[in-house]
């Protein structure tokens, strides 16, 4: 018998069902609340509001745990990659070898972009921002399927496909963007490269010399969208949800979720870590500085790549990609003075009674930039790394709610707070 919640409203008690998880997670179920009380509830910023049950991914923000599908991070880091992972975030299990085979050769067979769409990658001005122009051309990719333009929602009989198409396209089209903000020709993916490894040849080569692929910057970028895979109902997973939920394709809705993570107080924030870790260079500061503004509400200044919404501990993503800083910086001879900074600013903030008092710690987004400049990826495209790296939670997301016969459109409520009626006064008569 599940435990049950009080109510007690305008002098009527009510009782509430509840629901524990299976992690012991606890929830009040309002869904009958409006219909049994006339109130609804209201929680600024959905930070005490469960939009879903999903077995996807865990997250304890106490304890800094994150498993996908029940399994640590820490352990898939450690002996997984990203497609391997990817494919346990969406199907539910690890594959086994038919299994990943047939992955692989549908990521390989769907990595081609139809031709035409260069046409749309020549209409975007040389600065445009790679998250734009991510967001358009996944939109854009969709046109050339007609399947895809008339989607029968829960029937689509290749919908493997276009997960395969999704994760190898995104990829495709994040290289394509790059190349084409830097005015050089578009590199096709060559048919024997591996996911990551093709992405950087993509990036890099040129038409009559191939990019040198270092298995160590392969490992360190493949470990960076393993990272990313998920991260239960974050910003633009809920909007990837929100999308579907009105039963729009796949495609359209991890459209959205690219625009939503675009945020700098979301996965933009890669970006401004490392725009604020040059600052911080630039001005000769030792950090200090920054610190004592990042405290003062009127600076408009964030230490950014540090606070959670969830975590109220340290990210552990944020734990691995540190290690993997040194790591890579030593095999690939590098030294970067913006990881010593990274590294003063979280030692004294950690030590400091602002940050301590809210739980304020590094998060996934602390370090991860500091990978991505020592392998080479420009700073504008970081966040289109979090993208690639996402789009597999957000296939699994949009997933669960297709497979979920009872799914409803989402529709939140609101608590008005403007004029009550007034009436329409003629222009004349107005002040
Ligand atoms: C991601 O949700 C996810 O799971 C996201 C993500 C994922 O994988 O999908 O983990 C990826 O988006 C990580 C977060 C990346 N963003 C940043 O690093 C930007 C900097 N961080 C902050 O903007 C902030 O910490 C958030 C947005 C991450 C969380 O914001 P909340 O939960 O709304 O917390 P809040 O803004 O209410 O902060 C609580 C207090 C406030 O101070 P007081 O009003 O209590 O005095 O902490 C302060 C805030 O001013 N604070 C910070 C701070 N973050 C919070 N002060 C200085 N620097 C910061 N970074």
């Amino acid at each position: 018998m599940s435990k049950e919640a009080k109510l007690e409203l305008d002098g009527k008690s009510y009782t509430l069902p509840t629901v524990t998880g299976s992690e012991g997670e606890k929830a009040v179920d309002v869904s009958a609340l409006r219909a049994t009380t006339n109130y609804i509830t209201l929680d600024d910023g959905y930070g005490n509001t469960g939009s879903c049950t999903s077995k996807i991914t865990f997250i304890d923000g106490d304890e800094g745990i994150l498993r996908y599908r029940g399994i640590p991070i820490e352990e898939l880091a450690e002996k997984s990659n990203f497609i391997e992972t990817a494919y346990l975030i969406i199907y539910g299990d690890l594959p086994n070898h038919a299994q990943i085979k047939r992955f692989s050769d549908l990521l390989t067979d769907n990595q081609f972009l139809h031709e035409d769409m260069k046409f749309h990658f020549q209409g975007f001005p040389s600065g445009a921002h790679p998250m734009a122009i991510l967001s358009a051309m996944i939109n854009a990719a969709s046109c050339y399927d007609e399947d895809l333009m008339r989607w029968q929602w829960g029937k689509t009989k290749q919908f493997d496909v276009y997960v395969a198409r999704l994760i190898s396209q995104v990829r495709t089209i994040a290289a394509y963007s790059y190349r084409k903000s830097k005015g050089l020709p578009l590199i096709y993916p060559k048919q024997n490269y591996k996911y990551t490894a093709n992405f950087l040849h993509m990036m890099f080569s040129n038409p009559y010399e191939d990019f040198e692929i270092k298995p160590e910057v392969v490992k360190a970028l493949d470990l960076i969208f393993l990272l990313h895979a998920d991260h239960e109902q974050n910003c633009s997973t809920s909007t990837v949800r929100m999308v579907a939920s009105s039963q729009a394709n796949l495609f359209a809705s991890c459209a959205a979720g690219v625009c939503a993570l675009w945020g700098p107080l979301h996965g933009g924030a890669n970006q401004s870590v490392i725009e604020m870790l040059q600052q911080i260079h630039r001005e000769g500061d030792d950090g200090s500085k920054f610190i004592t503004a990042a405290k003062d509400k009127n600076s408009g200044r964030k230490l950014m790549g540090f606070g959670h919404r969830v975590y109220k501990n340290y990210d552990p993503r944020a734990k691995i990609i540190k290690v993997a800083c040194d790591e890579v910086l030593s095999k690939l001879h590098i030294t970067d003075p913006l990881l010593d900074i990274a590294k003063r600013l979280e030692e004294s903030a950690l030590n400091d009674s602002y940050f301590v008092e809210r739980k304020l710690y590094p998060n996934v987004d602390f370090y991860s930039g500091i990978i991505m400049r020592a392998i080479g990826i420009p700073v504008e495209m970081f966040t289109v790394m979090f993208a690639i790296g996402r789009m597999p939670g957000w296939i699994a997301n949009y997933k669960e709610i297709m497979d979920e016969p009872k799914s409803r459109i989402y529709r939140p409520r609101q608590v008005y707070t403007g004029k009550t009626i007034n009436h329409y006064v003629p222009i004349h008569d107005r002040k």
